[in-house]
C-alpha cells in the first residue's frame, strides 16, 4: 500500500475504532545472510548490501551506485540525498520495504493535490532499471543505514563470476 495512503487510513481507522492498522515500517534488519550469484539477501529474502572486513562494498551495491547515477540521480540528487523536486531516498528507504520500493519504481507515482505536479515515471519497461532493481535497492539501502557514505564507494569486492552474463541475458544482449 502507498505509504501516504496508509498514513491517511491509519488516522481514519484510529478515529473510528481506537485500534491499529499494519503499515509497513521499513525493511527491518539489513544484515546480509545469504549470497546467490554475488547478490546478498537478508533473513527475509530482501536484497541487502554486504561490507567486507576490509571495508569493501559488494559488487551488487557498486553496480547499484552506477545504475542509480544513470537514471535516478537527475531527480533524486547525488547519493540518493534528494532534491527540490524528488524526495530523499536515504530517508524513504527506512520507511518502505522492498515490495513497496519495486511498486514505486515499476509503477511510478503521480502526486496529486500538490501545488507542483510531481511525477515519478514508471520504469517497468526500462531494462536498464528493472534488470538492476535489486542492485539499486541494495545501494540505496546501504545509503539509508549509513553503511555506505556519499560519493563513489572507495573499495569494491571483486566481480562475482557470471554476474555480467546474467546482466546481458536480462538486457537481451547476445553474447
Ligand atoms: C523524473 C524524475 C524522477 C526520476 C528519474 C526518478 N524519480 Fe523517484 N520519485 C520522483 C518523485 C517526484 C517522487 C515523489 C512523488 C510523490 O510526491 O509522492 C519519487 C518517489 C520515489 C520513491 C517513493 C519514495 C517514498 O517516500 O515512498 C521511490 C522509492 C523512488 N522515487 C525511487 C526512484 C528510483 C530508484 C529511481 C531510478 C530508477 C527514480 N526514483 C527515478 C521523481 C523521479
Amino acid at each position: 500500500m502507498n505509504r501516504r495512503l496508509c498514513r491517511v487510513l491509519l488516522v481514519f481507522v484510529l478515529a473510528l475504532s481506537g485500534g491499529g492498522v499494519a503499515c509497513a515500517a521499513g525493511p527491518g534488519d539489513s544484515k546480509a545472510v545469504t549470497q546467490t550469484n554475488g547478490l546478498w539477501t537478508d533473513k527475509n529474502g530482501a536484497p541487502t548490501y554486504h561490507i567486507g572486513t576490509d571495508g569493501s562494498v559488494d559488487w551488487g551495491t557498486f553496480i547499484g551506485f552506477l545504475r542509480y547515477n544513470d537514471t535516478c540521480l537527475r531527480c533524486h540528487g547525488p547519493d540518493g540525498a534528494g532534491s527540490s523536486y524528488a524526495p530523499d531516498l536515504t530517508q524513504a528507504l527506512t520507511q518502505i520495504d522492498y515490495a513497496q520500493f519495486i511498486a514505486a519504481v515499476a509503477g511510478g507515482i503521480k502526486a496529486v493535490n500538490t501545488a507542483q505536479q510531481l511525477v515519478m515515471p514508471s520504469f517497468a519497461d526500462d531494462k536498464n532499471v528493472m534488470c538492476f532493481i535489486q542492485e539499486i535497492y541494495t545501494y540505496l539501502r546501504a545509503r539509508s543505514t549509513g553503511a555506505v557514505g556519499r560519493g563513489r564507494p572507495a573499495k569494491t569486492a571483486p566481480e562475482p563470476k557470471g554476474f555480467d552474463e546474467a546482466s546481458y541475458k536480462c538486457l537481451g544482449i547476445p553474447q
